[in-house]
């Protein structure tokens, strides 16, 4: 296992989309920012210097950073952000883990331009793709594509997020989604901003879907070709063979296409799945295209268009999360120590009197967990003030975060009366002893709008045992479990009006952030923290703070 070191550089740099030159936040100039690329087992210091004009803070996303708590990256959840002028240096060893990751920026929503992929190959000379016997005759793949969807503003990301906490009402959506940081060509002024991908005809390669669009869950199709998914969010599926993927915010799908169709030229194309009814949402569709014309050139003609599903295809979405499978066997523990029951969704606060607020019937929108909005320290991070014990708790936090809702009630009918829901802000953690066995059911809500919630836990990988629509039913519901080869991910998507049920156990002693990777849900609240005790000797303990920690 090798040691990499790497210098991120926060700087601002100009860019032309849409007609008009914009200044954003990069990484070493670079929108998408650069990928790193390693073997399972080798280790990362990559030292972040903010030459920005931003507090940032950099987030692994589903890198299990065992120990190393302290490298996790959310904004005063784990450390407090750099500074403009200041830096700070994240360490940590990626370990069984292979497939497809991603890092990003993990503060207001500077995540928007600010991120890359991280891609983990197996170690070197031990092991070989597990996919390559299956699905691509025995070959490694001829290539390899990391593909980055985003999401993009005509305004500063910055500045959309900030109106909308002022003012109370919903963000603007944003102008245009992205295929590696460019529209395509079906948008005004960007037929020159279409990414590329030249191919062979006849070959496999792989690519490297991730999802690092802000507020937009999205189907994806490439024109004429059938994908193969052979992993997701780093952990391998048994081969899957469809014509559309669902990727929402926050997870990555790793897909084997063979082009072996006529040569030509073949339009890969993404567009929302919004599952919200009656929420506005960036209705846009991105292109980029696969081009494995022959040299006598058909390069003239407009590229093949593949047939996307409606924005609200829920069933279409739901057959391709519920179609993936762990590709060996998952080892469960047989107990369950915690047995939780957690809701999430969007409601709306009362505005204070006097004020005038810009959510619907002058409200203010807000999420929660089981009635709990989150909301973040400010003084010192939450894994600070754990590290220092009780008295350095005082004020930061509170560990009463409840294990259910604290009124039951149908939680996907329609208009739920809001007494039974006021979700109530709080830093609030949920205390989980060392090596617990935990199962999770997040049951979606309907208070102001059932939409589906993208659930990312940090520092930890989980199975998703099932999902299903309606309120869960432990007496029937739990019976559909699949305990034998369910996937492991680190996001998974609770189904609109529905719920999800996942099961990890709590090996990783540290702070770890849950949250809605929708940030417009996390702005709003729709997060909480799990804290995990030590365990007993060295290796089941947090490690001491680095000394260049960032200090509030
Ligand atoms: Cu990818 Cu807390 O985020």
């Amino acid at each position: 296992a090798k040691e990499q070191y790497h210098e991120f550089v926060i700087q601002e740099a100009s860019v032309t989309r849409l007609c008009r030159e914009h200044s954003i936040m990069t990484v070493n100039g670079q929108f998408p920012g650069p990928a790193v690329e390693i073997s399972e087992g080798d280790s990362l210091i990559v030292r972040v210097i903010n030459r920005g004009s931003y507090n940032v803070t950099v987030h692994w996303h589903g890198v299990r950073q065992m120990r190393t708590g302290w490298s996790d990256g959310p904004e005063y959840v784990t450390q407090c952000p750099i500074r403009p002028g200041q830096s700070y240096t994240y360490r940590f060893t990626v370990a069984g883990q292979e497939g497809t990751l991603w890092w990003h920026a993990h503060s207001s929503w500077l995540r928007a331009t600010v991120h890359g992929a991280l891609i983990i190959r197996p170690r070197a000379g031990v092991t070989a793709y597990p996919f390559n016997a299956v699905a691509a005759g025995g070959k490694p793949p001829a290539g390899e594509i990391p593909i980055l969807l985003g999401e993009w503003w005509d305004m500063n990301p910055i500045d959309v997020v900030r109106t909308a906490t002022r003012t109370g009402a919903a963000p603007n959506i944003s102008d245009a989604l992205t295929v590696n940081g460019q529209p395509g060509d079906l948008y005004r002024c960007s037929s020159k901003d279409t990414t590329t991908f030249p191919v062979k005809s006849g070959e496999t390669n792989l690519l490297r879907f991730i999802n690092a669009a802000l507020n937009t869950e999205l189907f994806v199709s490439l024109a004429g070709h059938t994908m193969t998914v052979v992993g997701a969010d780093a952990s391998y599926t048994k081969p899957y063979s469809t014509s559309v993927l669902m990727i929402a915010p926050g997870q990555t799908t790793d897909v084997l296409v063979t082009f072996d169709q006529p040569p030509g030229r073949y339009y890969l194309a993404a567009r929302a799945y919004a599952s919200a009814q009656g929420v506005p949402f960036d209705n846009t569709t991105t292109t980029a295209i696969f081009d494995y014309s022959s040299s006598s050139g058909s390069s003239s003609s407009s590229p093949a268009m593949p047939t996307l599903p409606a924005y609200n295809d829920t069933a279409t979405a739901t057959t391709f999360t519920t179609s993936l499978r762990g590709l060996r066997k998952a080892e469960l523990p047989s107990r369950i120590d915690e047995n939780l029951f957690f809701t999430v969704g969007v409601g709306l606060f009362n505005c204070s009197s006097g004020q005038k607020c810009g959510g619907p019937n002058n409200t203010r929108f807000a999420a929660s967990m089981n009635n709990v909005s989150f909301v973040l320290p400010s003084t010192v991070s939450i894994l600070q003030a754990h590290y220092g014990g009780a008295q350095a708790q005082q004020g930061v936090f509170t560990d009463d975060f409840p294990a259910n809702p604290p009124v039951q009630f149908d939680y996907t009918a329609q208009n739920v009366s809001r007494t039974l829901w006021q979700p109530a802000p709080g830093t609030k953690v949920y205390r989980l002893k060392y090596g617990a066995a935990v199962q999770l059911v997040l049951q979606g809500t309907n208070i102001f709008a059932g939409e589906n919630h993208p659930i990312h836990i940090h520092g930890y990988d989980f199975y998703i045992l099932a999902e299903g629509f309606g309120n869960f039913d432990a007496a029937t519901d739990t019976a559909k479990f699949n305990l034998d080869d369910p996937p492991m991910r680190n996001t998974v998507g609770v189904p609109v009006n529905g719920w999800a049920a996942i099961r990890f156990v709590a090996d990783n002693p540290g702070v770890w952030l849950m949250h809605c990777h929708l940030d417009v849900h996390i702005t709003w609240g729709l997060a909480m923290a799990f804290l995990v005790e030590d365990g007993v000797g060295e290796l089941q303990s947090l490690e001491a703070p680095p000394p260049d920690l960032p200090l509030c």
